[in-house]
Protein backbone atom coordinates (compact mmCIF):
# COMPACT_ATOMS: atom_id res chain seq x y z
CA UNK A 1 0.00 0.00 0.00
CA UNK A 2 1.55 3.38 -0.48
CA UNK A 3 1.25 5.67 2.46
CA UNK A 4 2.54 9.06 3.31
CA UNK A 5 3.38 9.90 6.46
CA UNK A 6 4.10 14.06 7.53
CA UNK A 7 6.31 14.55 10.58
CA UNK A 8 9.53 13.05 10.93
CA UNK A 9 9.85 12.77 14.55
CA UNK A 10 9.96 9.75 16.79
CA UNK A 11 6.38 8.62 16.22
CA UNK A 12 6.26 9.41 12.49
CA UNK A 13 9.78 8.10 11.73
CA UNK A 14 9.56 4.99 13.54
CA UNK A 15 5.50 4.29 12.34
CA UNK A 16 6.86 5.16 8.67
CA UNK A 17 10.03 2.79 8.55
CA UNK A 18 7.90 -0.28 10.07
CA UNK A 19 5.27 0.18 7.80
CA UNK A 20 8.47 0.05 4.71
CA UNK A 21 9.81 -2.69 6.64
CA UNK A 22 6.37 -4.62 5.95
CA UNK A 23 6.65 -4.18 2.55
CA UNK A 24 4.18 -0.80 2.20
CA UNK A 25 5.46 2.08 0.27
CA UNK A 26 6.07 4.79 2.32
CA UNK A 27 6.89 8.57 1.89
CA UNK A 28 7.71 10.32 4.83
CA UNK A 29 7.59 14.21 4.81
CA UNK A 30 9.07 16.93 6.87
CA UNK A 31 8.89 20.54 6.91
CA UNK A 32 12.39 20.77 8.62
CA UNK A 33 14.94 20.53 5.56
CA UNK A 34 18.07 20.04 7.86
CA UNK A 35 15.85 16.63 9.05
CA UNK A 36 15.28 15.41 5.69
CA UNK A 37 18.77 16.16 4.27
CA UNK A 38 20.51 13.94 6.98
CA UNK A 39 17.89 11.12 6.69
CA UNK A 40 18.57 11.24 2.83
CA UNK A 41 22.64 10.50 4.15
CA UNK A 42 21.12 7.87 5.91
CA UNK A 43 21.45 9.66 9.42
CA UNK A 44 18.95 8.86 11.99
CA UNK A 45 18.29 12.42 13.99
CA UNK A 46 17.19 10.90 16.61
CA UNK A 47 18.66 7.84 19.30
CA UNK A 48 16.09 4.93 19.37
CA UNK A 49 17.44 1.49 19.60
CA UNK A 50 17.08 -0.59 16.41
CA UNK A 51 15.63 1.65 13.99
CA UNK A 52 18.60 3.00 11.82
CA UNK A 53 19.32 -0.32 10.04
CA UNK A 54 15.71 -0.27 9.61
CA UNK A 55 15.43 3.16 8.16
CA UNK A 56 18.96 2.54 5.55
CA UNK A 57 17.95 -1.29 4.66
CA UNK A 58 14.23 0.03 3.60
CA UNK A 59 15.70 3.61 2.37
CA UNK A 60 18.05 1.91 -0.04
CA UNK A 61 15.59 -0.51 -1.36
CA UNK A 62 13.45 2.14 -2.07
CA UNK A 63 10.32 1.71 0.19
CA UNK A 64 11.24 4.42 2.23
CA UNK A 65 11.46 7.70 0.76
CA UNK A 66 12.11 11.41 2.39
CA UNK A 67 10.79 14.50 1.44
CA UNK A 68 10.53 18.40 1.92
CA UNK A 69 7.82 18.70 -0.82
CA UNK A 70 4.43 18.14 0.61
CA UNK A 71 2.81 18.12 -2.68
CA UNK A 72 4.77 14.85 -3.62
CA UNK A 73 4.17 13.60 -0.31
CA UNK A 74 0.34 14.19 -0.56
CA UNK A 75 0.40 12.59 -4.49
CA UNK A 76 2.07 9.48 -3.13
CA UNK A 77 -0.37 8.35 -0.07
CA UNK A 78 -3.46 5.98 -0.81
CA UNK A 79 -3.17 7.29 3.44
CA UNK A 80 -2.31 10.42 4.96
CA UNK A 81 -0.81 10.12 8.38
CA UNK A 82 -0.25 12.99 10.11
CA UNK A 83 2.26 12.67 13.18
CA UNK A 84 3.40 16.16 13.69
CA UNK A 85 3.93 17.42 17.06
CA UNK A 86 0.89 18.49 19.45
CA UNK A 87 3.17 20.75 22.07
CA UNK A 88 1.45 22.65 24.81
CA UNK A 89 -0.27 26.00 23.62
CA UNK A 90 -0.01 28.81 26.15
CA UNK A 91 -2.68 27.53 28.85
CA UNK A 92 -1.50 23.78 28.61
CA UNK A 93 -4.25 22.68 25.72
CA UNK A 94 -2.67 21.41 22.87
CA UNK A 95 -1.46 23.52 20.23
CA UNK A 96 -2.91 22.25 17.17
CA UNK A 97 -1.88 24.28 14.44
CA UNK A 98 0.80 21.69 12.89
CA UNK A 99 -1.85 19.63 12.56
CA UNK A 100 -4.16 21.73 10.88
CA UNK A 101 -1.04 22.84 8.91
CA UNK A 102 -0.99 19.39 7.44
CA UNK A 103 -4.70 18.87 6.89
CA UNK A 104 -4.81 22.11 4.74
CA UNK A 105 -1.63 20.80 2.61
CA UNK A 106 -3.40 17.62 2.44
CA UNK A 107 -6.71 19.30 0.80
CA UNK A 108 -4.27 21.44 -1.23
CA UNK A 109 -3.08 19.24 -3.12
CA UNK A 110 -4.93 15.95 -3.02
CA UNK A 111 -6.43 14.80 -6.36
CA UNK A 112 -8.36 11.39 -5.07
CA UNK A 113 -10.30 10.15 -2.31
CA UNK A 114 -7.85 9.94 0.96
CA UNK A 115 -8.24 9.06 4.43
CA UNK A 116 -5.92 11.57 6.63
CA UNK A 117 -4.99 9.52 9.84
CA UNK A 118 -4.36 11.64 13.03
CA UNK A 119 -1.62 9.67 14.66
CA UNK A 120 -0.47 12.54 16.23
CA UNK A 121 -2.09 12.83 19.72
CA UNK A 122 -4.80 15.15 19.37
CA UNK A 123 -7.49 16.24 22.49
CA UNK A 124 -11.33 14.79 21.64
CA UNK A 125 -12.51 16.89 18.98
CA UNK A 126 -9.67 17.43 16.52
CA UNK A 127 -11.26 14.65 13.60
CA UNK A 128 -14.15 17.21 13.82
CA UNK A 129 -11.82 20.29 13.08
CA UNK A 130 -9.65 18.64 10.65
CA UNK A 131 -12.67 17.47 8.21
CA UNK A 132 -13.84 21.03 8.65
CA UNK A 133 -10.50 22.26 7.69
CA UNK A 134 -9.90 19.70 4.63
CA UNK A 135 -13.63 20.29 4.07
CA UNK A 136 -12.86 24.37 3.47
CA UNK A 137 -9.74 24.13 1.81
CA UNK A 138 -10.94 21.32 -0.71
CA UNK A 139 -14.58 24.21 -1.15
CA UNK A 140 -11.76 27.00 -1.64
CA UNK A 141 -10.37 24.64 -4.70
CA UNK A 142 -14.04 23.98 -6.12
CA UNK A 143 -13.57 20.52 -5.35
CA UNK A 144 -15.77 19.36 -2.80
CA UNK A 145 -15.98 16.67 -5.10
CA UNK A 146 -13.32 14.81 -3.26
CA UNK A 147 -14.07 12.32 -1.11
CA UNK A 148 -11.83 11.78 2.21
CA UNK A 149 -12.53 10.54 5.70
CA UNK A 150 -10.41 11.45 9.11
CA UNK A 151 -9.32 8.63 11.79
CA UNK A 152 -8.04 8.52 14.51
CA UNK A 153 -5.50 6.26 15.16
CA UNK A 154 -3.74 7.18 18.23
CA UNK A 155 0.57 5.76 18.56
CA UNK A 156 0.92 3.99 21.88
CA UNK A 157 4.81 3.72 21.44
CA UNK A 158 7.44 4.13 24.07
CA UNK A 159 10.69 6.24 23.39
CA UNK A 160 13.27 3.53 24.08
CA UNK A 161 11.37 0.93 22.86
CA UNK A 162 9.25 2.60 20.11
CA UNK A 163 10.56 0.16 17.19
CA UNK A 164 10.01 -3.21 18.94
CA UNK A 165 6.46 -1.31 20.07
CA UNK A 166 5.52 -0.76 16.59
CA UNK A 167 6.18 -4.04 15.45
CA UNK A 168 4.20 -6.20 17.89
CA UNK A 169 1.61 -3.52 19.40
CA UNK A 170 -0.70 -4.24 22.49
CA UNK A 171 -3.35 -2.52 20.47
CA UNK A 172 -4.36 -0.81 17.53
CA UNK A 173 -7.18 1.73 18.09
CA UNK A 174 -8.92 2.07 14.90
CA UNK A 175 -11.47 5.41 15.34
CA UNK A 176 -13.94 5.70 12.48
CA UNK A 177 -17.20 5.24 11.51
CA UNK A 178 -16.04 4.49 7.71
CA UNK A 179 -16.18 1.06 6.54
CA UNK A 180 -13.93 1.85 4.08
CA UNK A 181 -11.72 3.48 6.50
CA UNK A 182 -11.71 0.62 8.49
CA UNK A 183 -10.61 -2.24 5.67
CA UNK A 184 -8.01 -0.23 4.34
CA UNK A 185 -6.02 0.00 8.09
CA UNK A 186 -6.91 -3.26 8.79
CA UNK A 187 -4.77 -4.29 5.83
CA UNK A 188 -2.47 -1.61 6.27
CA UNK A 189 -1.70 -2.90 10.01
CA UNK A 190 -2.27 -6.62 8.91
CA UNK A 191 1.52 -7.73 9.07
CA UNK A 192 0.81 -6.37 12.76
CA UNK A 193 -2.39 -7.92 13.64
CA UNK A 194 -1.21 -11.74 13.20
CA UNK A 195 -0.90 -13.56 16.36
CA UNK A 196 -3.91 -12.56 17.93
CA UNK A 197 -6.90 -9.41 16.75
CA UNK A 198 -5.21 -6.15 18.37
CA UNK A 199 -7.03 -4.27 16.05
CA UNK A 200 -9.52 -2.79 18.23
CA UNK A 201 -12.76 0.03 15.94
CA UNK A 202 -14.40 2.41 17.87
CA UNK A 203 -16.32 5.94 17.24
CA UNK A 204 -13.48 8.49 16.75
CA UNK A 205 -14.02 10.48 20.10
CA UNK A 206 -13.70 7.55 22.04
CA UNK A 207 -10.15 6.66 20.01
CA UNK A 208 -9.06 10.36 20.62
CA UNK A 209 -10.04 10.05 24.40
CA UNK A 210 -8.67 7.01 24.55
CA UNK A 211 -4.78 8.10 23.89
CA UNK A 212 -5.35 10.45 26.80
CA UNK A 213 -6.57 8.16 29.52
CA UNK A 214 -3.58 5.69 28.97
CA UNK A 215 -1.24 8.42 29.69
CA UNK A 216 -2.57 10.13 32.24
CA UNK A 217 -3.20 6.83 33.89
CA UNK A 218 0.74 6.14 34.13
CA UNK A 219 1.06 9.76 34.61
CA UNK A 220 -1.14 8.69 37.44
CA UNK A 221 0.46 5.56 38.64
CA UNK A 222 4.17 7.91 38.83
CA UNK A 223 2.53 10.60 40.70
CA UNK A 224 0.91 8.06 43.66
CA UNK A 225 4.10 6.13 43.68
CA UNK A 226 6.17 9.75 44.49
CA UNK A 227 3.34 11.03 47.05
CA UNK A 228 3.87 7.53 48.65
CA UNK A 229 7.56 7.56 48.54
CA UNK A 230 7.66 11.11 50.41
CA UNK A 231 4.98 10.09 52.84
CA UNK A 232 7.23 6.71 53.50
CA UNK A 233 10.85 9.05 54.08
CA UNK A 234 8.99 11.28 56.73
CA UNK A 235 7.38 8.14 58.43
CA UNK A 236 10.56 5.88 58.52
CA UNK A 237 9.45 3.53 56.17
CA UNK A 238 11.05 1.89 52.89
CA UNK A 239 9.33 2.61 49.84
CA UNK A 240 11.24 -0.21 48.10
CA UNK A 241 9.49 -2.55 50.28
CA UNK A 242 6.16 -0.87 49.66
CA UNK A 243 6.33 -0.90 46.42
CA UNK A 244 7.28 -4.79 45.87
CA UNK A 245 4.74 -5.22 48.73
CA UNK A 246 1.76 -3.54 46.79
CA UNK A 247 3.18 -4.70 43.03
CA UNK A 248 2.28 -8.71 44.28
CA UNK A 249 -1.41 -7.45 43.77
CA UNK A 250 -2.58 -8.41 40.95
CA UNK A 251 -4.72 -5.75 41.18
CA UNK A 252 -1.94 -3.57 40.79
CA UNK A 253 0.62 -5.48 39.37
CA UNK A 254 4.48 -4.43 39.26
CA UNK A 255 4.76 -2.19 36.42
CA UNK A 256 5.40 1.46 36.56
CA UNK A 257 5.44 1.97 39.87
CA UNK A 258 8.83 3.03 40.61
CA UNK A 259 9.16 6.28 42.95
CA UNK A 260 11.72 9.02 41.46
CA UNK A 261 11.86 12.50 40.83
CA UNK A 262 9.32 13.23 38.31
CA UNK A 263 8.01 12.05 34.70
CA UNK A 264 8.58 14.05 31.72
CA UNK A 265 9.41 13.72 28.34
CA UNK A 266 7.12 14.96 25.49
CA UNK A 267 3.71 13.05 26.36
CA UNK A 268 3.40 12.53 29.87
CA UNK A 269 3.43 16.99 31.02
CA UNK A 270 1.80 17.93 27.87
CA UNK A 271 -0.84 15.30 27.86
CA UNK A 272 -2.07 15.69 31.28
CA UNK A 273 -2.04 19.46 31.36
CA UNK A 274 -4.40 19.11 27.73
CA UNK A 275 -6.66 16.60 29.41
CA UNK A 276 -7.16 19.21 32.78
CA UNK A 277 -7.59 21.77 29.49
CA UNK A 278 -10.00 19.78 27.84
CA UNK A 279 -11.89 19.07 31.12
CA UNK A 280 -12.36 22.76 31.53
CA UNK A 281 -13.70 23.49 28.00
CA UNK A 282 -16.72 21.12 29.49
CA UNK A 283 -16.79 22.94 32.31
CA UNK A 284 -15.56 19.84 34.45
CA UNK A 285 -12.51 20.33 36.94
CA UNK A 286 -10.13 17.13 36.33
CA UNK A 287 -9.70 16.84 39.95
CA UNK A 288 -7.09 13.92 40.20
CA UNK A 289 -5.22 15.16 37.00
CA UNK A 290 -4.43 18.53 38.98
CA UNK A 291 -3.10 16.75 41.60
CA UNK A 292 -0.81 14.75 39.72
CA UNK A 293 0.24 17.34 37.55
CA UNK A 294 1.09 19.51 41.08
CA UNK A 295 2.80 16.16 42.77
CA UNK A 296 5.11 15.95 39.53
CA UNK A 297 5.76 19.42 39.43
CA UNK A 298 7.19 19.38 43.04
CA UNK A 299 8.77 15.90 42.72
CA UNK A 300 11.12 17.29 40.29
CA UNK A 301 12.19 19.77 42.55
CA UNK A 302 12.89 17.10 45.27
CA UNK A 303 16.16 16.24 44.29
CA UNK A 304 18.11 20.26 44.98
CA UNK A 305 16.02 19.95 48.45
CA UNK A 306 17.83 17.63 49.06
CA UNK A 307 21.05 19.06 47.77
CA UNK A 308 20.58 22.19 49.43
CA UNK A 309 19.62 20.94 53.17
CA UNK A 310 22.42 18.56 52.70
CA UNK A 311 25.07 21.81 52.09
CA UNK A 312 22.82 23.77 53.49
CA UNK A 313 22.09 26.58 51.21
CA UNK A 314 25.89 26.37 50.63
CA UNK A 315 25.64 25.43 46.77
CA UNK A 316 27.62 28.51 45.31
CA UNK A 317 30.77 27.83 44.06
CA UNK A 318 30.25 23.79 44.15
CA UNK A 319 29.91 21.46 41.34
CA UNK A 320 28.00 18.49 41.27
CA UNK A 321 28.14 15.10 38.67
CA UNK A 322 25.00 14.81 37.20
CA UNK A 323 24.64 11.44 35.92
CA UNK A 324 21.64 10.95 33.28
CA UNK A 325 19.83 13.68 31.11
CA UNK A 326 17.77 12.32 29.19
CA UNK A 327 14.18 11.99 30.35
CA UNK A 328 14.27 8.23 30.97
CA UNK A 329 16.96 5.13 29.70
CA UNK A 330 17.18 4.36 26.33
CA UNK A 331 16.54 8.08 24.56
CA UNK A 332 17.90 10.79 23.93
CA UNK A 333 15.10 13.00 24.35
CA UNK A 334 15.54 15.81 27.22
CA UNK A 335 11.84 17.66 26.49
CA UNK A 336 10.43 17.96 30.06
CA UNK A 337 13.26 16.22 31.61
CA UNK A 338 13.62 16.29 35.13
CA UNK A 339 17.74 16.95 34.65
CA UNK A 340 17.04 20.21 33.49
CA UNK A 341 14.80 21.24 36.45
CA UNK A 342 17.44 20.17 38.58
CA UNK A 343 20.23 21.87 36.53
CA UNK A 344 18.65 25.47 36.14
CA UNK A 345 18.12 25.34 40.28
CA UNK A 346 22.00 24.52 40.53
CA UNK A 347 23.06 27.12 38.07
CA UNK A 348 20.56 29.50 39.83
CA UNK A 349 22.03 28.37 43.06
CA UNK A 350 25.66 29.24 41.85
CA UNK A 351 26.85 25.67 41.41
CA UNK A 352 28.61 23.84 38.60
CA UNK A 353 27.58 20.99 36.91
CA UNK A 354 29.48 17.83 35.33
CA UNK A 355 27.00 15.86 32.98
CA UNK A 356 27.55 12.77 31.32
CA UNK A 357 24.71 10.87 29.52
CA UNK A 358 24.69 7.75 27.51
CA UNK A 359 22.97 9.56 24.11
CA UNK A 360 21.67 12.69 25.42
CA UNK A 361 25.19 14.30 25.24
CA UNK A 362 24.36 15.86 21.81
CA UNK A 363 21.09 17.05 22.27
CA UNK A 364 22.30 18.47 25.95
CA UNK A 365 25.16 20.35 23.76
CA UNK A 366 22.36 22.03 21.60
CA UNK A 367 20.41 23.15 24.46
CA UNK A 368 22.56 24.42 27.24
CA UNK A 369 25.73 24.25 24.79
CA UNK A 370 26.21 27.87 25.61
CA UNK A 371 26.39 28.09 29.68
CA UNK A 372 30.27 28.17 31.43
CA UNK A 373 28.24 26.34 34.49
CA UNK A 374 28.06 22.96 32.31
CA UNK A 375 30.52 20.62 31.21
CA UNK A 376 29.46 18.03 29.08
CA UNK A 377 32.18 14.87 29.83
CA UNK A 378 32.59 12.01 27.79
CA UNK A 379 32.77 9.33 30.29
CA UNK A 380 30.78 8.87 33.46
CA UNK A 381 33.97 9.04 35.20
CA UNK A 382 35.28 11.85 34.14
CA UNK A 383 31.74 13.78 35.24
CA UNK A 384 32.69 12.59 38.67
CA UNK A 385 36.39 14.39 38.60
CA UNK A 386 36.45 16.72 41.60
CA UNK A 387 33.14 17.00 42.03
CA UNK A 388 32.26 17.82 45.39
CA UNK A 389 28.85 14.64 45.11
CA UNK A 390 27.39 12.67 42.44
CA UNK A 391 23.17 13.20 41.12
CA UNK A 392 21.41 10.15 39.68
CA UNK A 393 18.89 11.75 37.52
CA UNK A 394 17.85 9.06 34.62
CA UNK A 395 18.37 5.35 35.44
CA UNK A 396 20.90 3.93 32.73
CA UNK A 397 21.74 0.15 32.77
CA UNK A 398 25.32 1.63 32.57
CA UNK A 399 24.76 3.14 36.01
CA UNK A 400 23.41 0.40 37.89
CA UNK A 401 27.25 -1.51 38.96
CA UNK A 402 29.72 1.13 39.30
CA UNK A 403 32.96 0.63 40.65
CA UNK A 404 32.34 2.60 43.69
CA UNK A 405 36.08 2.92 44.79
CA UNK A 406 36.67 4.59 41.75
CA UNK A 407 33.83 6.88 42.41
CA UNK A 408 35.42 7.81 45.66
CA UNK A 409 39.13 8.53 44.43
CA UNK A 410 37.27 10.96 41.73
CA UNK A 411 35.09 12.87 43.91
CA UNK A 412 36.21 15.46 46.60
CA UNK A 413 33.67 13.79 49.35
CA UNK A 414 31.88 10.48 48.83
CA UNK A 415 28.26 11.75 48.50
CA UNK A 416 25.69 10.23 46.08
CA UNK A 417 22.27 11.92 45.96
CA UNK A 418 19.97 9.12 43.88
CA UNK A 419 16.71 10.08 42.18
CA UNK A 420 16.12 6.57 40.84
CA UNK A 421 17.09 4.25 44.10
CA UNK A 422 19.86 2.55 42.02
CA UNK A 423 22.31 0.95 44.97
CA UNK A 424 20.93 -0.23 48.39
CA UNK A 425 21.41 1.81 51.56
CA UNK A 426 23.05 -0.61 53.75
CA UNK A 427 25.76 -1.07 51.17
CA UNK A 428 26.25 2.36 49.93
CA UNK A 429 27.19 2.78 53.94
CA UNK A 430 29.06 0.16 53.99
CA UNK A 431 31.35 1.48 51.28
CA UNK A 432 31.83 4.65 52.85
CA UNK A 433 29.16 6.73 50.88
CA UNK A 434 26.72 9.81 52.46
CA UNK A 435 23.71 8.45 50.45
CA UNK A 436 20.20 9.66 49.57
CA UNK A 437 17.52 8.55 47.96
CA UNK A 438 13.43 8.52 47.14
CA UNK A 439 11.27 7.15 49.78
CA UNK A 440 13.77 5.45 51.84
CA UNK A 441 15.33 5.85 54.86
CA UNK A 442 16.73 9.59 53.94
CA UNK A 443 20.49 8.82 54.73
CA UNK A 444 22.82 6.37 56.12
CA UNK A 445 26.31 6.91 56.94
CA UNK A 446 28.18 3.97 58.26
CA UNK A 447 28.15 5.92 62.13
CA UNK A 448 24.75 4.99 61.63
CA UNK A 449 24.52 1.90 60.20
CA UNK A 450 27.15 0.60 63.31
CA UNK A 451 24.58 1.98 65.67
CA UNK A 452 21.58 0.66 64.09
CA UNK A 453 23.11 -3.16 64.39
CA UNK A 454 24.09 -2.26 68.06
N1 LIG B 1 7.38 10.81 21.27
C1 LIG B 1 6.60 9.85 21.74
O1 LIG B 1 7.02 8.97 22.49
C2 LIG B 1 5.14 9.79 21.33
C3 LIG B 1 4.42 8.61 21.55
C4 LIG B 1 3.09 8.56 21.16
C5 LIG B 1 2.48 9.68 20.60
N2 LIG B 1 3.21 10.82 20.41
C6 LIG B 1 2.55 11.97 19.78
O2 LIG B 1 2.90 11.98 18.40
C7 LIG B 1 3.03 13.32 17.93
C8 LIG B 1 4.43 13.53 17.37
O3 LIG B 1 5.37 13.36 18.42
P1 LIG B 1 6.93 13.28 18.14
O4 LIG B 1 7.58 13.01 19.47
O5 LIG B 1 7.18 12.34 17.01
O6 LIG B 1 7.21 14.78 17.66
P2 LIG B 1 8.58 15.39 17.12
O7 LIG B 1 8.61 16.78 17.59
O8 LIG B 1 9.71 14.47 17.41
O9 LIG B 1 8.37 15.37 15.52
C9 LIG B 1 7.43 16.14 14.85
C10 LIG B 1 7.95 16.37 13.43
O10 LIG B 1 6.92 17.00 12.67
C11 LIG B 1 7.55 17.89 11.77
N3 LIG B 1 6.55 18.85 11.24
C12 LIG B 1 6.01 19.94 11.82
N4 LIG B 1 5.15 20.54 10.99
C13 LIG B 1 5.11 19.81 9.85
C14 LIG B 1 4.41 19.90 8.62
N5 LIG B 1 3.54 20.90 8.40
N6 LIG B 1 4.64 18.98 7.67
C15 LIG B 1 5.52 17.99 7.89
N7 LIG B 1 6.23 17.84 9.04
C16 LIG B 1 6.01 18.73 10.00
C17 LIG B 1 8.64 18.52 12.60
O11 LIG B 1 9.63 19.14 11.79
C18 LIG B 1 9.16 17.29 13.35
O12 LIG B 1 10.20 16.65 12.63
C19 LIG B 1 2.69 14.20 19.12
O13 LIG B 1 1.33 14.52 19.08
C20 LIG B 1 2.97 13.31 20.31
O14 LIG B 1 2.22 13.67 21.44
C21 LIG B 1 4.53 10.88 20.75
Amino acid sequence: MKVTVFGTGYVGLVQGAILADVGHHVMCVDVDEAKVARLKKGEIPIYEPGLEPIVKENYDAGRLEFTTDAAEGVKHGDVQFIAVGTPPDEDGSADLQYVLAVAATIAEHMERRQIIVDKSTVPVGTADKVAAKVASVLKARGRSDLPFDVVSNPEFLKEGSAVADCMKPDRIIIGTSSEHSESVLRELYGPFNRNHDKIMVMDVRSAELTKYAANCMLATKISFMNEIANLAELLGADIEAVRQGIGSDPRIGYHFIYPGVGYGGSCFPKDVQALIRTADSVDFEALVLKSVEERNRQQKTTLFQKLNTHYQGQLAGKTFALWGLSFKPNTDDMRDAPSRVLMEALWAAGANVQAYDPEAMEEAQRIYGHRADLTLCGTKEAALSGADALVIVTEWQAFRVPDFEVMKEHLKEPTIFDGRNMYGPARMAENGFTYYSVGRPSKLTLKEVAAAAG
